[in-house]
């Protein structure tokens, strides 16, 4: 399955909404998850993410393995999002922060 990783934290530009075929995309108030049951892992959302946040659960970076849990989590309790939408208006000045981790809202 694919994972949504640290750097979609204030960023969710939601480009990766529109091209899963399977809708598995789930929206936190500043994140977004997909959901391991759902994901066909057809790949299709990995380059659209502009931060780089997207990556298969045996290809996640150093640092970013408990992300392949909160998104199974937080799966479960997010409620599904199918069309993109705009992106915080700040989310540009947040693509290259680093440690977002503690910014996660639930
Ligand atoms: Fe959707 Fe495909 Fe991305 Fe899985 S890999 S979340 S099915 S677009
Ligand atoms: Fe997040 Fe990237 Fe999608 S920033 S909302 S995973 S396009």
């Amino acid at each position: 399955t694919y994972v949504v990783t640290e750097s979609c934290i204030k960023c969710k530009y939601t480009d990766c909404v529109d091209v899963c075929p399977v809708d598995c995309f789930r929206e936190g108030p500043n994140f977004l998850v997909i959901d391991p049951d759902e994901c066909i892992d057809c790949t299709l959302c990995e380059p659209e993410c502009p931060p780089g946040a997207i990556f298969r659960d045996d290809d996640l970076p150093r640092g970013q393995e408990e992300f392949e849990a909160i998104n199974a989590r937080l799966a479960k309790i997010w409620p599904a999002i199918i069309h993109k939408k705009a992106a915080p208006e700040d989310a540009d000045a947040w693509m290259e922060v680093k440690d977002k981790r503690g910014l996660l809202e639930e």
